[in-house]
């Protein structure tokens, strides 16, 4: 029996978004063992009944914030099966608003979820990520946090901090840790409650159709770029979920 590729993904919880279609096209291939995470598994019900059907894909409790949280999921993947192959931070959130009068616990809070969250996942699941050949850490980042971007006519101050921090972290644990290939990948712009809420409270329209990239296809971009991620190609940089590489 072959030995099941092993991920961990965050934020899994919406069957609109990334994570949950992650965790669903992953646990959709062939010797892949799925762990998808949830802050509240017994609300997660799209998950639960996906899990019903998938023995490969299991529900793991997970507050993006909580380091017990983070070491119990470990615990769990270390009794089976041992190793972790892929590492994905996909939770997040997005605190809409000005930088001259918002309020600075939505700043804290997104560097909380955002940056300190995927670094909690990190150093927890370090030493399985070692057993792996291949180990891959790739945080869900978004061109909001680019410098490239910064004149993007959106209120998303702080969550763009908060990214721009998670992308300097990424590009340093791969300069740090000499086995591992992390890097950061932007989805694009999808549709999901975050995108869809954000923009309501925000008071602004939906962006146009050529802006915006289909959930699926966004999905299957970033699994094929999971499956093509080197340390050598991949390491250290921004892709993009179409496998281009985004300026920071
Ligand atoms: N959609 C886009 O256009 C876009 C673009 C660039 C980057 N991204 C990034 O993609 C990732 C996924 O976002 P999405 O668009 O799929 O949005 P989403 O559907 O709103 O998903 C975000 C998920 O994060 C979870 N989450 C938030 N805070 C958490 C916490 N403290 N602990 C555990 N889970 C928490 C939410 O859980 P609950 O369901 O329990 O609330 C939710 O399931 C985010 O990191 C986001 O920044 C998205």
């Amino acid at each position: 029996m072959s030995t099941p590729k092993v991920y961990f993904i965050s934020g899994a919880n919406r069957p609109n978004g990334l994570g949950f279609n992650l965790a669903k096209k992953l646990s959709a291939q062939a010797d892949s063992l799925v762990f998808a995470a949830v802050r509240d598994p017994s609300t997660a019900k799209d998950l639960a009944r996906l899990a019903e059907e998938r023995k490969n894909l299991v529900v793991v409790k997970l507050d993006a914030t909580s380091e017990t949280d983070a070491k119990n999921a470990a615990e769990l993947v270390a009794e089976r099966p041992g190793k972790l192959d892929v590492l994905i931070p996909c939770a997040g959130i997005c605190p809409m608003g000005s930088m001259r009068d918002q309020s600075l616990d939505d700043l804290r809070q997104a560097f909380e979820v955002n940056t300190v969250g995927p670094l909690i996942l990190y150093r927890a699941f370090q030493s399985l990520l070692a057993k792996s050949d291949a180990p891959v850490f790739m945080p869900i980042s978004s061109k909001a946090g680019c410098f490239a971007f910064v004149g993007m006519p959106m209120p998303t101050g702080y969550y763009g901090v908060s990214k721009c921090a998670l992308n300097y972290l990424s590009a340093k644990l791969n300069a740090e840790d000499d086995k591992l290939c992390a890097f950061v990948c932007s989805p694009g712009i999808v549709m999901t409650d975050m995108t869809a809420d954000g923009m309501r409270k925000a008071g602004m329209p939906p962006p146009p159709k050529e802006y915006t990239v289909e959930l699926e296809d966004s999905v299957d971009g970033m699994v094929k770029v999971i499956g093509e991620a080197r340390r050598e190609t991949h390491g250290g940089k921004f892709i993009e979920y179409n496998g281009e590489p985004v300026a920071w």
